[in-house]
C-alpha cells in the first residue's frame, strides 16, 4: 500500500529564510516519505499581503500557482515555526488566499504537521493554532504521531540534512501515517 505511486505530496514550509529549520526539516520529511511518493516544495515567497480589494480582481499570479498546486496535490505536509506563540504570518497568510473562493482547495485536503524550534518547544502551540484553521478549512489531518522538533539547531549537519535518527523515525512515521491516511480517505 505505501508504495502506491499515485500519491502526491505538497511541502509547503512557514519560513522564507535560506537557513530555515522548519525547511530542512521538511525537505528531510519528503525524502523519509514511502517509495513512489511524489514530493514538492511550494515556494510561498511571492504571495503577496492579503488584499480584499486585489482579490475582488483575481488572484496574483503567485496565489494562482499554490492555488494549483494544492488542488492537484493528494496530501499536504506542512513545516511550520512558531512565532510568538502561534502561527507565523507568511504561512497564515499564504493560506488565507489560497482558501478563498471559488473551489476552496484545501477542503477534504489530507494534512500532516510538524515543526522545528532552537527552543524546547518544538512548535506545538503553533501546531496546534493550525489544527484550529484546518477544522474550518474542512481538512483532513493526520491526529498523530505530532512531530514537534525541539533543539533544532543541533539535529542537521552544515549541509542541512538531519543527524537526529529520533527525529528521522518521527519524520518517517509520519510520512506513512499521512499516506495510509490518503489512500484510506480515497476509499
Ligand atoms: C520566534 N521564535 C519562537 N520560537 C518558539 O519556540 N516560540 C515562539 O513563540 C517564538 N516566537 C518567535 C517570534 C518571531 C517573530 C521570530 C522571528 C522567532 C524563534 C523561532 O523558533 C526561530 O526563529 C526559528 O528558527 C524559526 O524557524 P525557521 O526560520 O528556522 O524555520
Amino acid at each position: 500500500m505505501p508504495n502506491d505511486p499515485s500519491i502526491n505530496v505538497l511541502g509547503i514550509s512557514g519560513s522564507l529564510r535560506k537557513g530555515s529549520l522548519n525547511l530542512k526539516a521538511l525537505k528531510a520529511a519528503g525524502g523519509l516519505l514511502p517509495a513512489g511518493c511524489a514530493f514538492q516544495i511550494a515556494d510561498i515567497s511571492g504571495v503577496p499581503v492579503y488584499d480584499n480589494d486585489v482579490y475582488d480582481k483575481g488572484f496574483p499570479p503567485a496565489v494562482e500557482t499554490l492555488r494549483a498546486q494544492v488542488s492537484a496535490a493528494d496530501a499536504l505536509l506542512i513545516a511550520t515555526p512558531e512565532y510568538n506563540y502561534s502561527i507565523p504570518g507568511v504561512l497564515k497568510n499564504a493560506i488565507d488566499w489560497v482558501s478563498r473562493p471559488p473551489d476552496q482547495p484545501f477542503a477534504g485536503k489530507p494534512v500532516a504537521l510538524l515543526g522545528a524550534s532552537p527552543g524546547g518547544s518544538g512548535t506545538m502551540r503553533a501546531q496546534y493554532h493550525l489544527r484550529q484553521v484546518f477544522v474550518f478549512l474542512d481538512m483532513k489531518p493526520v491526529n498523530k504521531p505530532e512531530v514537534f522538533i525541539p533543539g533544532a539547531a543541533g539535529k542537521f549537519d552544515e549541509a542541512g540534512a538531519l543527524t537526529d535518527e529520533r527525529t528521522a523515525e518521527s519524520l518517517a512515521a509520519l510520512g506513512a501515517s499521512l499516506v495510509d491516511w490518503t489512500l484510506r480517505l480515497k476509499g
